[in-house]
């Protein structure tokens, strides 16, 4: 059986990182699936000259192909609020559904990060994370990998995003009620990373007693 780690949170809460490293730990696959979004709201921004339009980010995300991840801006601001913006569209959701449990379901285990992965994606997770920080904590480790110039603007845009994130009726961004709380706002990444990696064991073992 597949083992399936489930890792939401706000934007720059650290899961990507903790994605990646407890993936590297047990040898299982990582998917930010971020990135899909990111994708979608870009193509869906040039295509619309700047617009978004619903219609189109569906085809758009049904359309997808593993190119579309490679784009070099997909980091961008300007990316995070296009993502967040198809994110609310019921049907973007719904194209990107099955590649993602796919790729959860894969052998011998895969790591997801998002919004909803323990909540729609993967309910059945084996283990699941939910990690936050401060929106000041999150605004200046964004900054830093940015290197933008306002904390101001960072934190802003963090706020708007988190907003219609946890807002909106379909998949907001909250935590599944068996999820680990993992508070990244004074902790290294060594020590978020092995909290993180101390807990998935527990659940493996578990899994196997
Ligand atoms: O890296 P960061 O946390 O800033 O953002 P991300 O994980 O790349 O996600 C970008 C945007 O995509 C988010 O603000 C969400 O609106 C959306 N998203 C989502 O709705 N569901 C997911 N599973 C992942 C991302």
């Amino acid at each position: 059986m597949p083992f399936t780690v489930a890792i939401d949170g706000p934007a720059a809460s650290g899961k990507g990182t903790i994605g990646r490293a407890v993936a590297a730990r047990f040898g299982f696959a990582h998917l930010d699936t971020g990135l899909l979004y990111r994708a979608v709201g870009m193509r869906a921004l040039d295509d619309g000259q700047g617009v978004v339009d619903p219609d189109w980010s569906a085809e758009l995300a049904r359309r997808l192909t593993p190119a579309d991840l490679e784009r070099d801006d997909l980091r961008s601001a300007r990316a995070g609020q296009a993502a967040s913006k198809v994110a609310a569209l019921p049907a973007v959701r719904e194209a990107l559904l099955g590649f993602q449990r796919r790729f959860a379901r894969g052998e011998p285990g895969a790591v997801l990060d998002g919004r909803d992965i323990g909540t729609v994606i993967c309910p059945e997770a084996e283990a699941k994370l939910f990690v936050t920080a401060s929106p000041e904590a999150r605004a200046a480790r964004r900054q830093r990998e940015l290197g933008a110039a306002s904390l101001e603007e960072v934190l802003a845009d963090l706020r708007a995003r988190d907003a219609r994130d946890a807002g909106r009726s379909v998949a907001p961004l909250r935590a599944a009620p068996d999820a680990l709380l993992l508070d990244t706002t004074d902790l290294s990444i060594d020590a978020a990373v092995a909290e993180a990696v101390a807990y998935v064991e527990n659940r493996i073992r578990r899994g196997r007693a």
